[in-house]
Formats: structure tokens, C-alpha cells, sequence
């Protein structure tokens, strides 16, 4: 993906499911060591946090190679990780995960309404064409009450630990990439934060789509995010 000018629309949507489809192989390994191991422990943290348990039903939505359905299918829940990339679900079924995975697009789940007690969604929410589009599709699938746990990167605000963080971030990062996967998309992590909305815009998009007690944890002196939000 070339990233002097982020694509939109149709294009990102192209451009985001060709560039996991190309880094398949390598994603865990990558985040593994982007996040210095740190990943997998906030996905627990996420699920804790929504108090994922046996009974619940849980679409894992951009699920990737799986390790939030791994962690979910481990909690007791029943587990359909969906994603529209073949090669990330390639990756997660091969895993032998005790969970049902379903190529679809995020925007358009092929899923009855009100099918869901949780929905959970780890670090996909900069690839998405349309946050209003998906908060309301999430809204859409899950039962009254159904919780929400949603992992994002994040940008640090106070001013020395923005600029450790922009170094590493935007300069290691993509070196990193270079040498083990692919360089461009690893270019791309850094520059699609831009696409992120800001917390206040996040927790706007929220209420609007029909959920409330909306959360932020901050993770790693703000390199990350967790939120959590109950559909009313
Ligand atoms: C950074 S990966 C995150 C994977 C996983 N959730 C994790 O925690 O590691 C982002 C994922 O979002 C998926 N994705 C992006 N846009 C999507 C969409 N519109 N519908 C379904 N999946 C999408 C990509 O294919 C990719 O697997």
C-alpha cells in the first residue's frame, strides 16, 4: 500500500484487505514485538474488563489470526471471530481454536440482530471505512445490555513520552517492518492513526449508535487503548 495519501472508501477498503492478506504470515510475530509482548495481556485485560464468561456469545469482529477468540473460547464463551481478509483467517483456523470463523466485511455481518452478548474488536479500528457504519452494525447484533471491548493503538499525549513514543513508533517500527515483513505496511501502522478519531469524537460516535457507560482505559503511558461501552 502506497502512503503518501491515505486512501478512503472503497480504496481503503481494497488497499487494508490486501496489505493483512500480504502480512498474514508475519502479523503475530510483528505484534509480539511492536508491542514488546505487552498485546496479548491487554487483550485479557479487555476481555476481563466486559467480564467475558461461560454463556456468553461473543463475535470477535476483525478478528484476525484469532488471539482475542483464543482468549474469549478460553474464558468458556462461544466464539465467531469474522474478518474479510483469507490469509488472517487462514492463520486463526489453523490455530485449532475452539471457535467458528467467518470471512465477512465488518460492515455487513451476515448475523441475525441481537445474536450477541459481547463484541469484541482488537486493534482494526483505524482499517474500518466507516466507524458510524460499524458501531451501528455492532449495535445491530447484540442483545440489550451486550458489552463491548474495543483495543486501539493511541498516540500519548504529554510531550517527552510523545516524542520516545513518535521514535519508536514512527521511525523503529517501520524499520522493524522492513526487515521482517513488509515495509509499507509497516509505514502504514504509524500514519493510520490519522485516521483515528479523537476520544471525544470515539465516545460521541458511541452514544450516537445506542451505547452508553462508554469507557477509556489508557494503556502503556497512552501508546494504546482499551474501551469499553453496554449497548442501552
Ligand atoms: C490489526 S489487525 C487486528 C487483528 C486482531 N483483532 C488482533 O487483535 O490482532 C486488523 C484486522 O482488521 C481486519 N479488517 C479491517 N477492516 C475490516 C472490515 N471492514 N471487515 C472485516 N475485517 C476487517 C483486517 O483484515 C485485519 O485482520
Amino acid at each position: 500500500m502506497a502512503m503518501s495519501r491515505l486512501p478512503t472508501g472503497q480504496e481503503k477498503h481494497r488497499a487494508v484487505r490486501e496489505m493483512f492478506d500480504k502480512i498474514a504470515p508475519r502479523y503475530d510475530l510483528m505484534n509480539r514485538l511492536i508491542t514488546l509482548g505487552l498485546d496479548q495481556r491487554w487483550r485479557r485485560d479487555a476481555l476481563g474488563r466486559v467480564g467475558v464468561g461461560p454463556g456468553d456469545r461473543v463475535i470477535d469482529l476483525a478478528c484476525g489470526t484469532g488471539d482475542l477468540s483464543e482468549q474469549a473460547a478460553a474464558r468458556g464463551a462461544r466464539v465467531m471471530g469474522i474478518d474479510f481478509a483469507g490469509e488472517m483467517l487462514r492463520g486463526a483456523r489453523a490455530r485449532g481454536i475452539d471457535a467458528a470463523f467467518v470471512r465477512a466485511d465488518g460492515a455487513a455481518l451476515p448475523l441475525a440482530d441481537g445474536c450477541a452478548s459481547v463484541v469484541t474488536c482488537g486493534f482494526a479500528l483505524r482499517n474500518f471505512v466507516s466507524l458510524p457504519e460499524i458501531f451501528a452494525e455492532l449495535a445491530r447484533v447484540l442483545d440489550r445490555g451486550g458489552r463491548i471491548a474495543l483495543i486501539e493503538v493511541d498516540r500519548p499525549r504529554s510531550g517527552i513520552v510523545r516524542g520516545a513514543h513518535s521514535l519508536y513508533f514512527d521511525r523503529l517500527v517501520p524499520l522493524l517492518g522492513g526487515l521482517l515483513s513488509d515495509r509499507q505496511a509497516y509505514r502504514y501502522l504509524p500514519e493510520s492513526t490519522a485516521y483515528l478519531p479523537t476520544a471525544e469524537e470515539l465516545h460521541a460516535m458511541l452514544a450516537k449508535a445506542g451505547f452508553g457507560s462508554i469507557e477509556k482505559k489508557g494503556l502503556m503511558l497512552g501508546a494504546a487503548q482499551i474501551l469499553t461501552a453496554v449497548k442501552t
